[in-house]
């Protein structure tokens, strides 16, 4: 189904400050093209309206703090080699493993013994292996994740930190320069508050609505994920902190995680969670790969010489170290498979990087030669990033970084659908409010990337059923409304009552109801509904008043059922610290949507390739198969290969002007170039600044249907404007994996491409013919 765009142009309410001042950072704009410091200078401003402002004032990024003086090492291969020669038995080994940080787990008694437990009085946090202060090795700090520095359970008291959006929101600006400007906020974080280690760059692909983890990954396409993956891990990296690329890899569902084996035979997993990783990786340089809990094709992930040993570090000619996710090893042997460092030795049953290790080496088991590769893997990307400088020491920004914060929130919120309700007019008088906690703020979601915001106390609410809190950040968006419309009256509801609910919304202007769906890792969900009978509620008010907004504040997709009953939905995923003024500003017009969906959203689990979540409700340590017989047919592509009609695409996202799309040309590839490109000519045809997002498909191969999203862009229109746009083409998007050349294999002949808006809602096609050709991988 496609949704017409709105193209009014009433309702232009409230103001915007976007102007974000970096300093010593690289300075982006919306195309990507980096900027010298003269043009902050010149381009930095304080903005009134955004479709105004933004013609003028292009956003400036500016980070406080540290890319100004990180210094990677000009060669930090020989450095590596350098200084690990210098190194002593000991030393080498006390670099290959981590000890534990956590207070509860440091103090545990005896359960821990004491050379695993990090030194009494070193930071409290994820993970810490101790450096070696003679050679200048400094101590690796390890904290969580992609959305924010994490504090995990508030155990360092007071330390806030700011919190962005979900993964999937940051997704869905299919706007890389934004997730640089994320990843090198946190970066500059965390390096203040003495982390060099950030756990973050999350990219496994989202292959059921319903797992827990993907609000904290880039969706279901890997050249989407790869890219703005690689963008985040980049800003991270640009500040001083080594960034990891994570879970290595298809940890594509929570259920079950430590005993599931993911099952997908090789070309199908080179063409989708490998290759989102390998884009990653070229594009961001990790310093470390986190390898993941499940078992890919029988072997361990941890413990995979194909994976790492073959792809990762043949391959892909990988220089950085892998560590392990935090209990994810359960043998010595996984050293000589590949992975270089165990995290958090005391989380698995045995320290097996620690004195088993040390035995193996000695009997000669494990050589030398091994030992030494782990540990200049370690030491080149604490040199290529620069994490041996002194951190802890930077003052933070909060005040600008909360501005990323709403950048983010903003152009991450999707317009699903609008029959021209929103913006919201000037001339409203009554607004009523209801549920989601929409009085104290915003919903995020939990497990090890749970970030306690700046600036306000966040409420938690404990969730039924579950031993777990869900977190609100204290961004209301009813007070951000009552502040936005201040000429009108905006009541709340809590929804707690449906029926007092639709009796309040029987006599106002207009209903918005705030839906809500919490996820965490460690969880999937058993269905695509909205938890707690919020349908009922939807449908309720929908009956009572014919004016009814519905935000959904979700992890995932979810199912519908009253869509043709309201006029407007607003996906804000988890929109961040400063999401209730996201929301505000999207829903008065203050600010354009212009985000677009990264997953797609499906009728319901019947259109899915499993009905349920495999072992769903066994117990925990059951061994389960997770056979991904769509291989790399992942969302859209599924639907494309099996012509299922979603509710909303992937791609699709509505704006409050209009775009026009033209003039797709695709260039025949080189024999052996890697990469083609696309034109597309893009004008705003509507009455304001707004942010297009045209995207181009391969529809079919050589006569074989196929879809793929094979480029995208994002960029800034004044109404009027018009630009004609070059969209890179990766050949691994078009190609095949061929397992008997080891290599990229394209065939000779026609290829089509299309046009979109979305995957479902395309236009001008063309067929260009492509030689025929393999690459290396
Ligand atoms: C998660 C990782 C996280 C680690 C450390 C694990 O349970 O899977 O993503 O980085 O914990 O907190």
């Amino acid at each position: 189904m496609t949704v017409p765009e709105s193209s009014s142009d009433e309702g232009f309410l409230g103001t915007c400050d976007y102007d974000i001042v970096i300093r010593g950072g690289r300075v982006l704009d919306g195309t990507g093209s980096p900027w010298s410091a003269a043009d902050v200078a010149i381009k930095g401003g304080r903005c009134a309206k955004i479709g105004v402002i933004a013609a003028l004032v292009p956003l400036v990024f500016v980070l406080t703090a540290a890319g100004s003086d990180a210094q990677p090492a000009a060669d930090p291969d020989a450095r590596a080699k350098r200084i690990e020669r210098q190194l002593t038995a000991a030393e080498r080994f006390q670099l290959l493993y981590g000890l534990v940080s956590i207070p509860q787990a440091v103090d545990a008694g005896a359960r821990i013994p004491p050379e695993l437990k990090a030194p009494k009085g070193s930071k409290i946090t994820a993970g810490y292996v101790p450096g070696i202060p003679r050679l200048g090795i400094p101590d690796l700090v390890e904290t969580d994740a992609g959305l924010g520095v994490a504090n995990p359970g508030g155990l360092r008291p007071g330390d806030t930190a700011t919190a962005l959006p979900s993964s999937l929101a940051l997704a869905s600006t299919f706007n890389p320069d934004l997730a640089f400007a994320g990843g090198a906020m946190i970066g500059s974080e965390a390096h203040a508050k003495g982390f060099n280690v950030l756990l973050g760059g999350g990219l496994s692909l989202a292959r059921d609505p319903r797992g827990g983890r993907n609000f904290e990954n880039l969706g279901e396409d890997p050249l989407l994920a790869g890219v703005m993956a690689g963008a985040a891990i980049a800003g991270v990296q640009s500040q001083g902190v080594i960034c990891t690329a994570k879970p290595f890899a298809v940890n594509d569902q929570e259920t079950l995680r430590l005993t599931l084996d993911a099952r997908m035979d090789e070309a199908a997993l080179r063409e989708s969670d490998l290759l989102a990783f390998e884009i990653a990786i070229e594009r961001g340089v990790p310093g470390a790969v986190m390898c993941a809990y499940n078992k890919v094709n029988g072997a361990q992930a941890c413990g995979s010489d194909f994976l790492l040993n073959r792809v990762l570090k043949g391959d892909w000619h990988y220089k950085g170290w892998v560590m392990s996710d935090w209990g994810a090893v359960h043998d010595w042997s996984y050293f000589l498979n590949g992975l270089d460092q165990q995290s958090a030795a005391a989380t698995d049953s045995k320290p097996w990087f620690a004195a088993p290790l040390q035995a193996e080496v000695a009997s000669g088991r494990v050589p030398q030669q091994r030992v030494s590769e782990a540990v200049q893997r370690i030491l080149r990307s604490i040199y290529a990033v620069g994490a041996d400088r002194p951190s802890g020491s930077t003052d933070i920004d909060y005040a600008a970084h909360s501005k990323v914060a709403r950048l983010q929130g903003t152009e991450g919120m999707v317009l699903l659908k609008n029959d021209g309700l929103l913006p919201l007019r000037p001339g409203i008088h009554r607004v009523l409010v209801v549920g989601g906690h929409a009085d104290i703020g915003v919903l995020s979601g939990g497990g090890s990337s749970q970030v306690i915001p700046h600036g306000a106390k966040p409420v938690a609410i404990p969730m039924v059923g579950k031993y777990v809190e869900a977190v609100y950040f204290p961004s209301s968006p009813l007070e951000a409304l009552q502040r936005s419309l201040s000429g009108a009256q905006v009541e709340f509801q809590n929804g707690y009552d449906v029926e007092s609910a639709a009796a309040s919304a029987r006599d106002v202007d207009v209903a918005i109801i705030f839906a809500t769906q919490w996820q965490s890792e460690s969880y999937d969900h058993a269905s695509m509904e909205l938890p707690d009978g919020q349908d009922a509620l939807i449908s309720a008010v929908a009956q009572a008043n014919p004016n009814v907004v519905v935000v959904l504040e979700t992890g995932n997709p979810v199912k519908m059922p009253w869509l043709a009953e309201i006029r407007a939905v607003l996906e804000a995923w988890y929109p961040g610290q400063e999401g209730g003024i996201a929301i505000a500003d999207i829903l008065t017009g203050a600010a354009n949507p212009s985000g677009h969906l990264p997953v797609t959203f499906p009728k319901s689990e019947e259109q899915l390739p499993r009905r349920s979540i495999p072992g769903l409700g066994l117990p925990y340590g059951t061994a389960v198969q997770v056979d991904y017989r769509e291989g790399s047919e992942v969302g859209y592509r599924w639907f494309a290969a099996r012509r299922l009609e979603a509710v909303f695409p992937f791609g699709h996202g509505l704006s409050y002007t209009h775009f026009e799309l033209t003039g797709l040309k695709v260039q025949p590839r080189q024999r052996t170039a890697r990469t083609t490109e696309a034109t597309v000519a893009v004008r705003n045809s509507g009455p304001r600044r707004g942010r297009a997002v045209p995207q181009v498909y391969l529809m079919s191969a050589r006569g074989v249907p196929m879809q793929r999203l094979a480029g995208f862009a994002s960029v800034d229109l004044d109404p009027n404007e018009s630009r004609t746009l070059t969209l890179p083409i990766d050949m691994r998007v078009l190609a095949r994996w061929n397992t008997r050349c080891r290599c990229w294999s394209i065939a000779g002949g026609d290829y089509v491409f299309a046009l979109g808006r979305s995957a479902q809602d395309l236009s001008e096609t063309v067929t260009i013919h492509i030689p025929g050709g393999t690459l290396g991988p």
